[in-house]
């Protein structure tokens, strides 16, 4: 008979792990609020509930700025654009992250140039980066993925010998921090979502962080159809309408209220996870950098075993997991990979000069590949949030898949 959940067996946990977000009355009278004062639009920008939460979010992280806007794909588009970054120039991105990351090098008309990941936390490679530049190299965007940063002393010390900029892609990392400088205050920006799942969320919504009052501005006026920010009203940038409206931006205020606690209470549950599953077989945890002072994170990855698993890659082993009452999953596939880059749709090798570089054919990334097709496993938040029996619970289940993988193999074939 099988054990397996996914072939039939008694899952290991049935009780849901906490819902996500967690909203109450509190949020409902914001959003009211704002639908009785009347101006639920983003326009003028940035109305008062931007205004506020951009400075609450900004001081809370550690920057002078923040600009609010529809969501943390445009904000890096923005970011790059205020920068002067665009046709001709070329962005550094990791082989390990989003679609987002390289998609808004490309809508900001700049060139994606991905490179792998390091072997051991899988966030950007700065040797990899290094070897990557050219003459055209503008920026680098690094990805602080899971519960990690990327290197950002060696990132901010290259891009310092070659004058490059750093636009951090902080999706995942409200609340790090790395050596006492909060996630996206090291680059010239940092990005943040606050999509549905994401640890600050308003369903939809972006936010930059700059402390260079010029590129503020710069960035106000992109997301504002390129309207003048300048006192004297005589500054004109290309831009669009990009601006969140206040009824997010609401949201996004009573959930900063809630956030440090629940940052908190996340680190607490991960630092029992991890006493907890040391010596657990099949598993193992990418240690985090010393460097990083304060600890916050959106996805824990996991690194499996896949031999342990009976050959199943984290795929298998994350549907497995589901069965199980366990929210885990495969985050993302390796650059290389994915749909978006296929030169049918990116178009991107039509630059011959480029073919080679950004022909996904012609990629070959074997970290990221090795860890998004076959090590990489990212549990949710929720898991971290559930008290001991939650993890205890996530740990027996990770053990069972483990101990009947065989079943796996059997579904697989
Ligand atoms: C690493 C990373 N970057 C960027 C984004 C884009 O954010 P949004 O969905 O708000 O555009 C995401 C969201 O999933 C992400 O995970």
């Amino acid at each position: 008979m099988s054990q397996l959940a996914i072939n039939g067996g008694t899952p290991v946990r049935t009780e849901p792990y906490p819902a996500w977000p967690e909203v109450g009355e509190r949020d409902a009278a914001a959003v009211a609020d704002v639908v009785l004062r009347g101006q639920i639009g983003g326009w003028p920008e940035p109305g008062p509930r931007s205004a506020e939460f951009a400075e609450r979010f900004a001081g809370y992280q550690g920057a002078r700025h923040g600009i609010v806007m529809a969501n943390g794909t445009v904000t890096m588009e923005v970011a790059l654009k205020a920068l002067g970054i665009g046709w001709g120039d070329e962005v550094i991105v990791p082989a390990l992250t989003f679609a987002a990351t390289a998609y808004a090098a490309i809508a900001a008309g700049a060139l994606p140039v991905i490179v792998d990941v390091e072997a051991e936390r899988w966030t950007i490679d700065p040797d990899a980066v290094e070897a990557a530049i050219t003459p055209r190299t503008a920026a680098i965007m690094p990805v602080h993925l899971g519960q990690q940063m990327a290197d950002m002393d060696r990132l901010a010390a290259i891009a310092d010998r070659r004058g490059l900029a750093i636009v951090e892609d902080c999706a995942h990392a409200h609340g790090q921090q790395w050596a006492g400088q909060g996630a996206g205050c090291i680059g010239r920006f940092g990005s943040f979502s606050h999509q549905s799942s994401k640890i600050l969320t308003s369903g939809e919504g972006g936010t930059l962080l700059t402390s260079d009052d010029e590129l503020a501005r710069r960035a106000h006026s992109i997301i504002d159809c390129g309207r003048p920010k300048d006192d004297a009203g005589a500054e004109l940038t290309f831009g669009a309408n990009y601006r969140l409206g206040e009824l997010n931006c609401a949201l996004l205020c009573t959930q900063l209220d809630r956030f440090e606690e629940q940052r908190a209470q996340r680190e607490r549950g991960a630092r029992l996870f991890e006493e907890l599953v040391a010596g657990v077989p099949g598993v193992r945890i990418n240690p985090i950098h010393p460097q990083i002072t304060r600890w916050s994170f959106y996805r824990y990855v996991l690194r499996i075993d896949p031999e342990a698993f009976a050959g199943a890659g984290c795929e298998r082993v994350a549907d497995a997991l589901k069965a199980e009452g366990v929210p885990a999953e495969v985050q993302y596939p390796p650059m290389s990979r994915y749909d978006l880059f296929q030169p049918h749709l990116s178009r991107l090798p039509v630059c011959v000069e480029y073919a080679d570089r950004l022909d996904p054919a012609h990629m070959s990334f074997p970290i990221a590949e090795s860890a998004g097709e076959r090590e990489a496993l990212y549990l949710q938040e929720s898991i971290f949030r559930a008290g001991r029996r939650g993890l205890e619970d996530a740990i027996t289940a990770i053990t069972k898949v483990r101990e009947h993988a065989h079943e796996l193999a059997a579904v697989s074939a």
